[in-house]
């Protein structure tokens, strides 16, 4: 799909459910690593470059501190900042990032403009988040699954439930969950349920791994959740609803005390965050016990170290090895020496 056969992180879709354990395993490792006081220098020499085409705290800020922690450095490249698509083509400012830089991530406003980066990078490409999807998001909200997995019960064994307004981390969280083999739920109003294109991915997820999934207004469904997650109501950004028109439309999709309690005993409650606070969730079921939401928050960081490594270790034919390194340091000191420079 890629030039150079280069493998870039634009959707779960394109690997296998042994790569995003791999993945999340990696990450949670070395998340133990960091915990108990080793930091990996993993991204040592290296830079990401991180395009943003709107405003983000949890991608933003986990990313950067991923690449510093792991010895490396990231450049924000905000809203305007860049001539990505302006004066210059996408594709051009791909190949100009790839002699610069050696991992890009972009959260872009159009799936299609990060798919066009991706194809014309010779370094690879994370997706930050798009209109289509959340893959990163996907990744870290795995780690936390893992991480609180119901006592005696195997991730092919939890309900997980989506609440609310079909958005992009809507899809995502089915993507993942049904890959991975387990039984994903979005419970939304009809005329925002996740749509067709969606619906025939879940079904092909599912057909392979033995998971199953559900797009519903029955509040039935929800019963049964091990874990139970929404999103703002309107999607932010382009597509923001006035509040009036949300909450009327969103009214009875709000996870509050009532909605937890048709999960499982020990259900929890996930949130990719920001939340609009009083509208898709009550502050009594954010700051529960049964919140995991600020761990979710955490675990973004996590996730950006293992795709970091993931992604940029994966192409090993590009790190040169310590015999070239070593004929290099020899190359550049002699010709330093030559001139006096020590
Ligand atoms: N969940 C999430 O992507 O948060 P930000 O928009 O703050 O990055």
């Amino acid at each position: 799909m890629y030039a150079n056969g280069m493998r870039h992180f634009i959707d779960t879709q394109d690997l296998t459910k042994e790569e995003i354990l791999d993945i999340v395993n990696l990450s949670l490792e070395i998340k133990r690593s960091i915990r108990d006081g080793y930091y990996p220098p993993l991204m040592k020499n290296r830079t990401l470059g991180m395009i943003f085409q709107q405003s983000s705290t949890r991608t933003r800020v986990s990313f950067e501190t991923a690449m510093e922690q792991m010895g490396g450095h990231a450049q924000y490249l905000g809203p305007g900042m860049i001539q990505l698509g302006g004066h210059e083509t996408i594709g051009d400012t791909g190949k100009v990032l790839s002699q610069l830089i050696d991992v890009v991530m972009a959260r872009v406003i159009e799936h299609k403009t990060v798919v066009e980066l991706a194809q014309s990078c010779s370094i690879p490409v994370l997706n930050g988040m798009s209109d289509y999807n959340h893959p990163t998001q996907e990744i870290g909200d795995m780690c936390t699954i893992m991480e609180n997995l119901p006592r005696g019960k195997k991730l092919e064994e939890c309900k997980v439930v989506f609440v609310g307004d079909g958005t992009q981390v809507c899809a995502s969280l089915g993507f993942i969950t049904t890959k991975l083999g387990m039984h994903f739920v979005h419970y939304g109003p009809k005329a925002h349920q996740l749509n067709e294109q969606y619906k025939d991915i879940l079904e092909g997820n599912c057909r392979v791994s033995g998971g199953t999934w559900e797009v519903t207004d029955n509040r039935d469904s929800v019963r049964g959740a091990d874990f139970i997650y929404t999103d703002v109501w309107y999607g932010l950004y382009e597509n923001e609803m006035p509040r009036e028109e949300r909450v009327r439309v969103f009214h009875d999709y709000q996870v509050n005390r009532e909605l937890m309690s048709l999960g499982n005993i020990g259900c929890k409650f996930m949130h990719c965050l920001p939340a609009t606070r009083g509208e898709d969730v009550t502050d009594e079921v954010a700051d529960s016990d049964s919140s995991l939401c600020w761990e979710e928050a955490g675990n973004r960081l996590t996730a950006m170290r293992g795709l970091l490594v993931y992604f940029t270790q994966y192409q090993r034919e590009n790190v040169p090895g310590e015999l070239k390194r070593m004929a290099a340091k020899e190359s550049l000191e002699n010709f330093m020496g030559g001139r006096g420079i020590s």
